[in-house]
């Protein structure tokens, strides 16, 4: 009988965890069919988030078993927190000799761990490979760009992945186009998330609310550009309820700037939510704005009209097909009233978003390792 694969997965902060469940769930389960451990798991949390609203909700959540390590790095700069990953994920990587790396999104645990791999002459795989904004001020850009650079596998969401992977020079067999492997945790949770009592507990009706996220550098770490944000927030309060969960860094940077956003006439502030509560307001929004990825691409699963407050987005998937429309702080004003005024485009869902992106990416990594 061959060996298992001895595959760590990584998970960081708080995007990564909805990426992670689904490969440890299909890996168990693939397991359980073959009888013996095709793939040999250590799930090594590096801690860049770490407390119970930015990690520990979602690991409940989600099921995602404890991990086996935690490297506990926490908060600082972002070449503080990229060396601390690295620094402590390497004695861990030379003791457990993986076979394979998996690292997901585009995070600074992505970026760190596939570093440490890649000097060590460890396979890495990289799922939600090929997105590109082609905005290098975004950290997650760097990230992205370098940890593609060092994989072996690139597991990409869509077409233009693939086409933004080989534009780069990376070797057509190295890239595998999947599907989206957040909505394979997506369609497996809608039965949890319909259950939710968000709604309920702020006393909102589906279709009659703003579900409202913002926590890039780009749109929160001026003082200028939050405070002109929030005066369209509160704007659109007076028109629509609106749910905003507060990200930590939004929160630190509102108290800095001594900005105090009303909590008069429909504004729900709210400190971060749970990953069903997420799904039960996305599928249920009237309207969604945000400068997340990952909820652009919830949007379109669920169909939502989406407005993003970035200048550009690396998923324009869900600009041509699906339900989101880039948008910035001048024309902000300008986009709800589009929005709420007439019926929105609905989009459509793009292919191999389909709840099976998971197996699809482990059976290639078992491919891949045939001798
Ligand atoms: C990180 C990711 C971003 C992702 C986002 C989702 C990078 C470069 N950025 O950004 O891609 O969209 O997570 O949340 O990897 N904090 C807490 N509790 C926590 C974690 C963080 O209070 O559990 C606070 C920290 O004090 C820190 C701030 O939140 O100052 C920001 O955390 P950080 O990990 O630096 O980046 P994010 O802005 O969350």
């Amino acid at each position: 009988m061959t060996a298992g694969l001895k595959t760590i997965i990584v998970a960081g902060a708080r995007p990564n965890f909805m990426k992670v469940a689904p490969l440890m769930k299909q890996a168990a389960e693939q397991n359980r069919k073959a009888g013996r451990e095709r793939f040999e798991l250590r799930l090594v949390h590096t801690g860049q988030h770490y407390d119970q609203q930015m990690s520990g909700i979602f690991f409940k959540e989600l099921g995602i078993p404890a991990p086996d390590i935690n490297l506990g790095v926490g908060s600082g700069s972002q070449a503080v927190q990229t060396a601390s990953v690295m620094t402590s994920f390497e004695p861990v990587c030379i003791s457990e000799k993986p076979d394979w790396v998996i690292v997901v999104g585009d995070v600074n645990s992505t970026l760190a761990c596939s570093l440490v791999c890649a000097k060590l002459g460890i396979r890495v795989a990289h799922v939600e490979a090929g997105l590109r904004s082609f905005d290098r001020s975004m950290p997650e850009e760097i990230n992205r760009i370098v940890t593609d650079s060092l994989a072996n596998l690139l597991f990409t969401p869509s077409e233009d992945g693939n086409e933004n992977l080989l534009r780069e020079g990376v070797a057509k067999e190295r890239i595998k186009c999947v599907g989206n492997i957040m909505i394979d945790s997506l369609i497996e949770n809608l039965p949890m998330s319909r259950r939710s009592n968000l709604l309920n507990r702020l006393g909102l009706k589906p279709g009659q609310f703003a579900f409202v996220t913002l926590h890039r550098p780009s749109n929160v770490d001026a003082k200028e550009s939050l405070a002109a944000i929030m005066h369209e927030v509160e704007r659109l309060a007076t028109r629509l309820p609106v749910v905003f969960p507060i990200h930590p860094r939004t929160r630190k940077m509102l108290a800095e700037f001594g900005i105090r956003p009303s909590q008069e006439k429909g504004m729900h502030l709210i400190d971060p939510i749970g990953y069903h509560d997420s799904l039960c307001l996305t599928e249920n929004a009237r309207l969604l704005l945000t400068d997340s990825g990952g909820l652009q691409e919830e949007a379109t699963y669920f169909r939502t009209p989406c407005l993003t407050l970035r200048r550009t987005t690396e998923r324009p998937i869900t600009v041509t097909m699906g339900s989101n429309r880039m948008t910035k702080i001048e024309s902000l004003s300008a986009d709800i009233n589009e929005f709420l005024g007439g019926p929105a485009r609905r989009g459509q869902i793009p292919p191999l978003w389909d709840g099976c992106t998971a197996g699809r990416v482990l059976n290639e990594i078992s491919g891949a390792s045939r001798p």
